[in-house]
């Protein structure tokens, strides 16, 4: 019996991420790891390319190219989400790095495939990983979600922790395939390519604070729901 009632106040989190060279995997997989230290049911799902994208990119000249293309926000077309992400979920994360100011090209095309399908009146997290310029990407993601849902949280927002001038010219020389970290006088400035030990440690907390808060909701939403009593909070009862 406790079982039931345990499974009942479980709440259930999808992570949709899209990853290039692996800093977004790597908050997404310590994120989850905090959700489901606090009990949370956590799907992830990576949003895949329909042509693999290798990384690094390979020369000087393929990165430029990429950079404009992705400043003019070129879509990326990207293979469908398993039937999985279409069920009800109480968070939705969605997870990418910044391109070009812009969110990446595989999140621009989920968004305008499968957005509506996916995020309508969801409660939805924008996760962000980047070196440092946010800002537009931030807010042209948050305006394409709330075509579809009012409820978008804040985002989650990790920089690289390398200063500048050195983060860009490290970030770009890393796409290249030069390793900036291994040069001379250049590594002495750029130290380590993406996020740090620290920041990892971070948003596993992050994630197990937000575990806490879902299921403190859910668990008032049941308590609610026993008691007829109506509640603002928590996912439709149909969903569960
Ligand atoms: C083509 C390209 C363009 C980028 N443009 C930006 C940018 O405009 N602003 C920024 O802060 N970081 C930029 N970056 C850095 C990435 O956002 C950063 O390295 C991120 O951590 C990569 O995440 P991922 O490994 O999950 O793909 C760019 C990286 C690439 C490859």
């Amino acid at each position: 019996m406790s079982n039931v009632y345990r499974s009942s106040v479980q709440p259930r989190v999808l992570i949709l991420y899209f990853s290039l060279s692996g800093q977004t995997r790597g908050l997404v997989n310590l994120f989850a790891a905090g959700l489901r230290s606090r009990g949370v049911s956590v799907t992830i799902e990576q949003i895949r390319p329909q042509e693999k994208i290798g990384f690094p990119l390979g020369s000087i000249l393929r990165t430029l190219i990429m950079m404009l293309r992705t400043f003019f926000r070129a879509r990326v077309p990207i293979l469908p989400p398993s039937r999985c992400c279409f069920t009800g979920y109480d968070l939705i994360v969605l997870a990418g790095p910044t391109w070009s100011y812009n969110p990446s090209g595989p999140v621009l095309s989920l968004l305008d495939r499968y957005g509506h399908d996916l995020f309508t009146d969801r409660r939805v997290l924008p996760l962000i990983s980047c070196r440092g310029y946010y800002r537009w990407h931030n807010l042209v993601l948050n305006r394409s979600l709330r075509r579809f849902t009012d409820t978008v949280d804040e985002s989650i927002i990790f920089c690289h922790p390398s200063p500048e001038p050195w983060s860009t010219i490290g970030v770009f020389l890393k796409a290249a395939g030069c390793r900036p970290e291994r040069r001379a006088v250049l590594g002495t400035y750029y130290r380590h390519h993406g996020h740090s030990r620290e920041q990892l440690l971070a948003i596993r907390d992050r994630g197990a604070t937000i575990g806490q808060e879902l299921v403190r909701r859910l668990v008032l939403t049941d308590a609610g729901h026993a008691t007829g009593s109506s509640s603002p909070v928590g996912r439709p009862a149909h969903d569960r």
